[in-house]
Order: structure tokens, then C-alpha cells, then sequence
């Protein structure tokens, strides 16, 4: 049913949108290493929601999220080493770029954590996986974003 206040909803909504949209990096480089962190967010969610129960175990799409997110942090080192870090919207520390090597050795290790994921055939095994992935985020997250 058509109210007042479904009206004001998706105009709220709308609003958020074109919040989201001018809030977007300028820079390209800076958008696009955004864009390849984006999508290892959404699909270690998609990993997050099988773990919890939220949907059903489907090892297929878990494997693929496990493969996405492998093939964003193999990206990560040409992805970052422009050092762009002027666009506001811009996350990034620049530490990354005084400690370089360590930086990409984060990188590496979600790498890891994630091909590690990439055989899952359980629920179980698909938990295990989970924790150590999560682990490489944070411990990158900590030191190099903001
Ligand atoms: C090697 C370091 C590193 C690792 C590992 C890493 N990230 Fe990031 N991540 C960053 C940096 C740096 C930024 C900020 C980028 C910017 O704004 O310029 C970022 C930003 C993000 C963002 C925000 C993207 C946006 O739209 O602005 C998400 C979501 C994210 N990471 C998720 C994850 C998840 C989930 C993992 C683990 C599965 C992970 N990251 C692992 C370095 C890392």
C-alpha cells in the first residue's frame, strides 16, 4: 500500500543513495582498491552467514567466495603501490607505504587464509576456514586502515 510514510521511506532510502554515491573516492586508483575490498567484504560475509546458520551450507558458493576473495588479495600489491592517498574518501594509511614489505605480506597471508577455504566440502570445515581468514583482516585493518 502506497502511505505518506512509504513515500518518506523511499525517499529516505533514495537520499542514503545519493549520500553513498557522492561520498564514491574521485581518484580512480583509490576507487578501485575500494571496489576489490568491497567485494572481499561481501563475500567473506556470504562465508559469515553460512557459518552462522543465517543460510544454508552450499559448498560451491563457498568455495567461490573463498576463490573471490584469493583473487582480490593476489590484486592488492598493484592495487596499492600507485601510493594515490589524497581522495578524502580514502581509507588507507600511509604506513603502508613506509612499511611496503609488511604491508604485502598481509596481503599474502589473506591470500593464503582464503585458498586455504577453497576445498570446503563441510560445514565444519567451511567455521575452520572462517576464523583465520577473518584474522588477516584485522590484522591489516589494525595497522594500515583507518
Ligand atoms: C593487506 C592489508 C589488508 C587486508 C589483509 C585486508 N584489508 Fe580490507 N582494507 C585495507 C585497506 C588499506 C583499506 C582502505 C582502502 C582505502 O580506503 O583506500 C581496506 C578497506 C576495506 C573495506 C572498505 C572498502 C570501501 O568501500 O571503502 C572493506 C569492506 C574491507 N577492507 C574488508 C576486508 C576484509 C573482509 C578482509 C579480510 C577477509 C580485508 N579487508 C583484508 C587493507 C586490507
Amino acid at each position: 500500500m502506497f502511505t505518506r510514510k512509504s513515500a518518506l521511506v523511499g525517499a529516505l532510502a533514495l537520499g542514503t543513495l545519493a549520500t553513498a554515491a557522492f561520498a564514491a573516492a574521485m581518484d580512480p586508483d583509490v576507487r578501485a582498491r575500494q571496489e576489490a575490498m568491497g567485494l572481499v567484504g561481501s563475500n567473506l560475509k556470504r562465508i559469515a552467514s553460512m557459518v552462522k546458520g543465517d543460510v544454508d551450507f552450499d559448498a560451491a558458493a563457498a568455495q567461490a567466495a573463498f576463490a573471490k576473495i584469493a583473487e582480490k588479495a593476489e590484486m592488492v600489491p598493484a592495487l596499492f603501490e600507485t601510493k594515490s592517498n589524497s581522495d578524502p574518501e580514502a581509507e588507507a594509511k600511509d604506513a603502508i607505504w613506509e612499511n611496503w614489505d609488511d604491508f604485502t605480506a598481509k596481503a599474502g597471508a589473506l591470500q593464503m587464509a582464503a585458498e586455504a577455504g577453497m576445498g570446503v566440502d563441510s560445514p565444519e570445515a567451511l567455521a575452520a576456514a572462517m576464523g583465520p581468514l577473518s584474522e588477516t583482516c584485522k590484522a591489516c585493518h589494525s595497522t594500515y586502515k583507518e
